[in-house]
């Protein structure tokens, strides 16, 4: 056999080798540089306990602070934690919030139940050098609760506090500030500029409508709110909008959003709150009797992922709450049904039928259209033993297990005193513990409780 040497060929080959070589080297640069960012002993947690976003946005901001000194950082859930990571872990930053009454947030509550309870001998933590941001609400009687639970239990394991433990009264900035120079220190880093809130926008009212005339409770208005620049910001269904009020400026409140951005405006559901003095709250006050057509409200819309459809979106959705609850479950209700998902039973309870069945013609419309597959309501008052949504649960139990099975997710939102837990209650005895843990790790059991 003849070998001619063309070279044109020749030189294709060649050119064909070194982008292989090329390709190999970049290969292999991708996988050293790959395995350099896999987490390693060395890394440094941010774990954050969070119920509705303020921690998790928190640990965000404090692992890109300590990537910006050249540390290898990410930022986790504590639902991620176990005990083999505490055990290789060298340098955490913890950011945890308080809820209930001094208890972890729904997040964090298999750890501190868990590897909190099991003692020094579970957990032996010398390795570890530990940081806590404790966000709470002096409102509350245990101010920060879980935050210096979980600095308690870090320093008995035998853990090394970096710093001192910072509590954070409603966002307080200044102790932000001080958790920022320390995170600064860390990373190396002392020229970061200061972490800023996002800014209010200016909103007006355009409609207020009292939805329970009559009720014995206090009285729930339906309230539509435009953005004076006509630019509704985007939200999703399950989002919070957080109201400065001129009363109390420093201390914004949380209301769930109760329409969807197809809606042009953005509805909330408020319940005109009385101060001990008689006097109404700041925020609802504001929103329900002062502010006028002409009066600007400063507000926010805020991303509450914990609360959001996401995964669950195709998903039936056995959706349950009280009062003005109903706002954030009827944004997640409007987002299905425009997107044609009708796989909805909404469990929804008041307290008399006659002036608390919160927007009757809108859910019954709904019903008889079949956007909600089943619609059961408690009126507690109606009857003299009183009746909650906990009790629709339990006597539905056998349709409850038959939706989970069916791949339902639950959404809870509401009081939680009173409604939350004994829901979570009646869906331990309905589902089993095991169960509920297995759908709140898969995302298919949320709260927006408060
Ligand atoms: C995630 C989330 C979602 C929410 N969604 C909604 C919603 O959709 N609809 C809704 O209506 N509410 C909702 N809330 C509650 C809302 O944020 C406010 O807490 C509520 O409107 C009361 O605020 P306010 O400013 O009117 O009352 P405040 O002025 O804060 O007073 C409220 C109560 O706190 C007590 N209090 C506060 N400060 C003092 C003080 N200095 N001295 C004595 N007592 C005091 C009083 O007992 C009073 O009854 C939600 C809360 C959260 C956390
Ligand atoms: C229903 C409810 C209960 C709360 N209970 C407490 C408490 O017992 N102690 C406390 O310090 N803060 C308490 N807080 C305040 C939260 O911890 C605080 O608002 C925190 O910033 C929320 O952060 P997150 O968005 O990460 O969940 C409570 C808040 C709510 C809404």
């Amino acid at each position: 056999m003849i070998l001619t040497l063309d070279p044109v060929r020749l030189g294709g080959a060649a050119l064909l080798v070194a982008a292989w070589l090329a390709l190999s080297v970049a290969k292999w640069r991708g996988r050293r540089r790959h395995r350099h960012m896999a987490p390693t002993p060395t890394d440094w947690l941010v774990i954050h306990a969070s119920q509705t976003g303020n921690a998790e946005a928190l640990a965000t901001r404090t692992a890109a602070l300590l990537a910006t000194g050249g540390l290898a950082a990410r930022a986790a859930s504590m639902a991620a934690l176990d005990d083999a990571m505490l055990r290789a872990a060298k340098h955490i930053l913890f950011i945890a919030s308080t809820y209930g009454e001094g208890d972890a947030p729904d997040a964090a509550a298999r750890f501190a139940g868990t590897s909190m309870a099991g003692g020094a001998d579970l957990t032996h933590l010398p390795h570890l050098h530990y940081a806590v941001l404790a966000l709470g609400d002096r409102n509350y009687a245990n101010f920060c609760g879980f935050g210096r639970a979980l600095d308690a239990w870090l320093d008995r394991q035998g853990a090394t506090r970096l710093f001192e433990r910072i509590d954070v009264d409603r966002g307080d900035a200044h102790a932000l500030g001080a958790w920022q120079r320390q995170v600064g220190r860390l990373a190396g880093t002392f020229d970061a500029p200061d972490w800023e809130a996002p800014a209010y926008g200016s909103w007006r009212i355009l409609e207020r409508v009292l939805l329970n005339p009559g009720s014995a409770g206090a009285p729930l208005y339906k309230l539509a709110l435009v953005p004076i620049d006509g630019v509704l910001p985007a939200w999703e269904a399950g989002d919070l909008a957080q109201v400065s009020a001129p009363l109390d400026p420093g201390h914004p409140r949380e209301y769930s959003i109760a329409s969807i951005p197809a809606d042009g405006r953005l509805e909330l559901l408020v319940r005109l709150q009385r101060r001990a003095d008689g006097g109404p709250g700041a925020a609802s006050g504001w929103l329900c009797e002062q502010a006028g057509g002409a009066s600007l409200v400063h507000l926010r819309v805020r991303a509450h992922e914990r609360f959001r459809l996401k995964d669950n979106v195709r998903r039936p959705l056995i959706a349950i709450g009280n009062g003005s609850g109903l706002a954030g479950l009827r944004g997640l209700l409007k987002a299905r049904i425009v997107s044609k998902v009708h796989d909805n039973w909404l469990l929804f309870g008041e307290r008399n039928a006659a002036h608390d069945f919160l927007l009757r013609a809108e859910l019954e419309a709904w019903r008889a259209a079949g956007c909600l597959a089943r619609l059961d309501l408690a009126f507690s008052r109606d009857q003299v033993e009183r009746r909650y949504v906990q009790h629709l649960l339990r006597e539905q139990a056998a349709l409850v297990i038959e939706w989970v099975e069916r791949g339902a997710a639950i959404y809870v939102c509401g009081s939680l005193q009173g409604m939350a837990g004994g829901v979570h209650a009646a869906l331990l005895d309905i589902l089993g513990p095991a169960r509920l843990d297995a759908l709140a790790a898969e995302g298919r059991y949320r709260r927006d409780v408060y």
